[in-house]
């Protein structure tokens, strides 16, 4: 279909109007989190770090609820939350905030023509900033964190001195370093992350749970949930699988299931469908010869449903 240029106009003034009204002021957490078993020593950890102004660090595979404890000590303590994923192309001013060229030009580098980063931002409202995969990050950034971390202000040329609000705090976040990115921290950051928290798979009770509370209308059976969390947990235990199952994709495995049951004769039927297209990632096998992901899944849920 070719659009006229009315049309057009009129299409992309509807986009800005529906942009408008989709810009929110902080994004909200929709289900309860459970504070159960590791989460309930990780967000008592994590509040008593922030709490005498110590950065902590949340350390674990993918999925396991790192984002989710960092999102909710902001919303609980009702901090601003700012938040950076980091890989190579992780600059500092990406961090921290730049000046606009044209407002440069017009006016000079000052307050009006700065356009602040999310650390920036973060230290100037006293809210939170996560630093995701923060042994991501190349060497020029986590130089750039140190003086923020340590001394809780930055040294923005030519404007002076920012000084952190009170309240402003730091969470980072990370994988394992074995599953971890090309970089590593620097040793002057690793000093100063003065709280290591350790998430890792949780405990069958408490994964029950979170399954549970992600899935918007939970109606499943007792059995269904627990073949579900089998198999699962047959994904961690099977050396071959480079990315086990987390309790993420265990969410996605439930929340299909538990829609789309009275599409089959049985439970067994439904989990069998969509557990393959859930579990077997587009990934490697570790070692052996010929075993393709899809297959490895396939005997997990072979064993687990019988
Ligand atoms: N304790 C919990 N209570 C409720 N839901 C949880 C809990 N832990 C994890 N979840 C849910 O599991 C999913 C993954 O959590 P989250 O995104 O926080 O993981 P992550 O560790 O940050 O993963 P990644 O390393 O991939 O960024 C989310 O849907 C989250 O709501
Ligand atoms: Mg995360």
């Amino acid at each position: 279909m070719v659009c006229g240029p009315s049309l057009m106009a009129e299409k992309e003034q509807g986009f800005r109007k529906m942009l408008e009204k989709s810009i929110v002021e902080n994004i909200r957490i929709e289900h309860p989190v459970v504070l159960k078993g590791q989460y309930e020593t990780a967000y008592s950890l994590l509040q008593d770090a922030l709490d005498t102004g110590i950065t902590p660090c949340l350390v674990g595979p993918p999925g396991v609820g790192k984002s989710l404890l960092a999102r909710k000590v902001a919303e609980d303590t009702a901090r601003s939350f700012h938040e950076v994923f980091f890989d190579e192309n992780v600059t500092p001013s990406r961090l921290i905030g730049s000046f606009d060229p044209a407002l440069v030009v017009r006016s000079g580098r000052n307050i009006s023509s700065f356009e602040p980063g999310p650390l920036i931002r973060a230290m100037v409202e006293g809210g939170l900033f996560v630093a995701h995969e923060l042994n991501r990050a190349t060497e020029f950034c986590q130089n750039s964190l140190i003086a923020p971390l340590e001394e809780r202000h930055y040294h923005l040329f030519p404007l002076g001195m920012v000084k952190a609000q009170e309240s402003f705090a730091f969470v980072a976040t990370q994988n394992p370093i074995e599953t971890a990115g090309t970089y590593r921290l620097s040793r002057v950051l690793v000093d100063r992350i003065g709280c290591w928290i350790r998430l890792t798979y949780p405990t069958k009770e408490t994964e029950l749970l979170i399954l549970k509370e992600n899935t918007p209308a939970f109606s499943l059976p007792v059995s269904a949930l627990d073949k579900i969390y089998e198999i699962v947990k047959a994904t961690r235990e099977n050396p071959v699988l480079e990315i086990p199952a987390s309790p993420r994709s265990g969410i996605y495995l439930t929340r299909l299931v538990n829609k789309y049951l009275d599409r089959f004769e049985t439970e067994d039927a439904a989990i069998k469908f969509f557990a393959p297209a859930v579990l077997a990632k587009e990934m490697k096998v570790r070692g052996e010869e010929g075993k393709t992901v899809s297959k490895v899944v396939d005997e997990i849920i072979k064993k687990v449903l019988g």
